[in-house]
């Protein structure tokens, strides 16, 4: 399976949610490699932090990534790439191979209709490739313990994309890069944000 996480945006959770999903592939005991599609390369440090067996490649050029994520893909059982902001033609390439392309949004209404643009660029794919990849878009960074609120619901609709369960604003996930973990190795304090993070890793991975 090819995941890409990809959003016209910065800062709304692509490489906190890739490296945890193939952090959580792993430990499924499934072979992973992780493309760190993103110049900035936040991710390269902490999957190499992580010492977990997941193969690392950092391809940005577009062309490249097409070519070697099908050269890779009877290499592993997964392969997640996590990509830059932004509608480029990166985020492009990473929607031509992937399967399953997932949009984390921010947690407010501008945020989701800022995700729209991503969206278009989604369905464009979906033209061309028979459905594929298939979307989902993730609400992170929510207030009131993760609970959806009607206007996002309504939106999500609007735009014909399922809205997975999303995550709450939680030190622990700010604080999982730095400490070179992922939540669910960070102890007792990290048990809610552990227990929400795989709930979303099972619907990221479910069928
Ligand atoms: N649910 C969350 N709660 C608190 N902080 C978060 C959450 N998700 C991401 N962050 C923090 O927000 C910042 C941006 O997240 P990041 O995963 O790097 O986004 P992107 O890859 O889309 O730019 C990082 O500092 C990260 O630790
Ligand atoms: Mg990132």
């Amino acid at each position: 399976m090819i995941y890409g996480l990809t959003n016209s945006k910065g800062g709304v959770g692509k490489t906190t949610i890739a490296v945890h999903l193939a952090a959580w592939l792993t430990k499924k005991k499934r072979t992973v490699i992780f493309i760190d599609a993103d110049p900035q390369s936040s991710a390269s440090q902490w999957i190499r932090e992580l010492n977990l067996p997941i193969a690392l490649e950092e391809i940005s050029d577009p062309e490249k990534i097409i070519h070697r994520v099908a050269k890779l893909a009877a290499d592993a059982n997964d392969i997640v790439i996590d990509g830059p902001a932004g509608l480029s033609t990166t985020t492009r390439a990473i929607m031509l191979r992937a399967d399953k392309v997932f949009l984390p949004c921010g947690p407010s209404i501008l945020d989701l209709r800022a995700a729209s643009k991503a969206v278009a660029l989604l369905r464009e794919a979906q033209k061309s490739r028979k459905g594929l990849p298939k979307g989902a878009l993730i609400p992170n960074k929510l207030q009131k313990r993760g609970r959806l609120s009607r206007e996002m619901l309504g939106a999500a609709n609007k735009l014909g994309i399922p809205l997975l369960s999303g995550l709450s604003q939680r030190q622990s996930f700010a604080d999982a890069a730095g400490q070179a973990k992922v939540v669910w190795g960070m102890g007792a304090t990290s048990l809610l944000a552990s227990h929400e993070m795989q709930q979303l890793m099972k619907e990221m991975t479910r069928g």
